[in-house]
């Protein structure tokens, strides 16, 4: 087990920060995702945790150790490239067995560990067989079985699944969890897929911009996010630019639509006056009567559910859910909408605006 502490690490290339003034503690055993748009850095920073990279500001530690300037090869880390699969001219068994070979641990313990990895992946039948001779998938298993059998109790996986077809991006993402959840591995896995974060992390550390946005529980994150471009890049979300027009002594705030509404949100430490941007996720709006005006524009089914997206009086876009076995409304129909106020998020309003605020690149 392997606990991992990263302080003020940087890096940078000539003056551009890919990666700037991070610290995070992950724990033993801990399944991290690193999410984050493309070029956020997420890359460059499984790299100077691994050693590939040394920082060029900021130290790393291995169960308290100092191992900044210690090379990948003596970290002990396992680590699935992206788009670097497995070597093509050794068949899958050469390619488990790599790294007891390498370390010159005998042939017993290539043939035990090979077997062991690739059984574990449910790829042992297929043991004598080429890269090529497989599909995306099994490929992809097969390279996460060689960086196990390294022994490493540590794993770095850079977007191990993007190149595979959904179904088979969503089994083996559970298979992946499943396996080092009971080898007791600490994983930090780099994704740009929010759905492939939540669905398999201990914690999410959102980045941006070379750092930390946010990082905490998918059900936190999901739930109560600390900034506008979290509450957007997780999970899906109504925007709304607001004004806060009244707050009690604990905390109860209301809020002040463009247009006018006054609607209620979870408790809050504003002020009255401040500007203000609230989140309500699509299954937090409902339709009642005496709710916000609201026509509707499109309507997608989406298998359980349908989307319904309508503009509001506010002139922000709403969207909702209706269950597939009710009815729904019609393109031009006129709704009206109302917030499970416990699901509003309220957050200051960013100085360049939402669009600003929420792009990626
Ligand atoms: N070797 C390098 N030299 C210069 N710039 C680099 C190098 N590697 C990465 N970068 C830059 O650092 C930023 C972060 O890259 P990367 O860590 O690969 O992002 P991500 O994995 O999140 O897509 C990008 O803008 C990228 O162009
Ligand atoms: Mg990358």
């Amino acid at each position: 087990m392997v606990r991992i502490k990263l302080e003020h690490i940087s890096m940078r290339f000539g003056d551009f920060y890919a990666v700037r003034d991070i610290n995070l503690e992950i724990n033993s055993g801990e399944y991290v995702t690193i999410l984050g748009p493309s070029g956020c850095g997420k890359t460059s920073l499984i790299k100077v945790i691994s050693g590939i990279w040394t920082p060029t500001e900021g130290k790393v530690y291995f169960d308290g150790l100092d191992v900044t300037k210690v090379p990948m090869e003596d970290r002990d880390v396992g680590y699935v490239f992206q788009n670097i699969a497995l070597f093509p001219h050794m068949t899958l068994k050469e390619n488990v067995a790599y790294s007891p070979r390498v370390k010159d641990q005998g042939e017993e313990a290539m043939e035990s560990l090979s077997t062991e990895y690739l059984q574990l992946v449910n790829m042992l039948a297929r043991a004598g067989m080429y890269p090529r001779e497989l599909s995306g998938g099994e490929q992809q298993k097969v390279a996460i079985a060689r960086a196990l059998a390294s022994g490493s109790k540590m794993l770095m996986l850079d977007e191990p699944l993007s190149a595979l077809d959904a179904r088979v991006r969503m089994e083996l993402r559970y298979e992946i969890r499943r396996l080092v959840k009971k080898l007791g591995i600490t994983v930090l896995h780099v994704t740009h897929d929010q759905e492939e974060a939540m669905s398999v992390s201990d914690r999410i550390v959102l980045m941006r911009y070379g750092t930390i946005a946010e990082a905490g529980s998918p059900l936190d994150i999901y739930r109560k996010p600390s900034s506008v471009f979290a509450a957007n890049f997780i999970g899906e979300t109504n925007l709304m630019e607001c004004t806060v027009s009244d707050r009690s002594k604990s905390g109860k705030t209301k809020v002040k639509l463009r247009g006018g509404r006054e609607i209620r949100t979870s408790k809050t430490n504003f002020s009255v006056g401040d500007p203000v941007v609230i989140s309500v996720r699509p299954e937090h709006v409902y339709p009642a009567i005496d709710g916000l005006e609201a026509e509707v524009q499109s309507i997608v089914f989406m298998g359980t559910y349908w989307r319904v997206r309508t503009l509001a009086e506010s002139r922000d876009y709403v969207e909702y859910n209706v269950p597939a076995d009710e009815e729904v409304p019609e393109v031009g129909d006129t709704v009206h909408l109302v917030f499970n106020k416990k699901a509003v998020v309220v957050f200051a309003r960013p100085q360049g605006g939402i669009e600003e605020e929420i792009r990626l690149e």
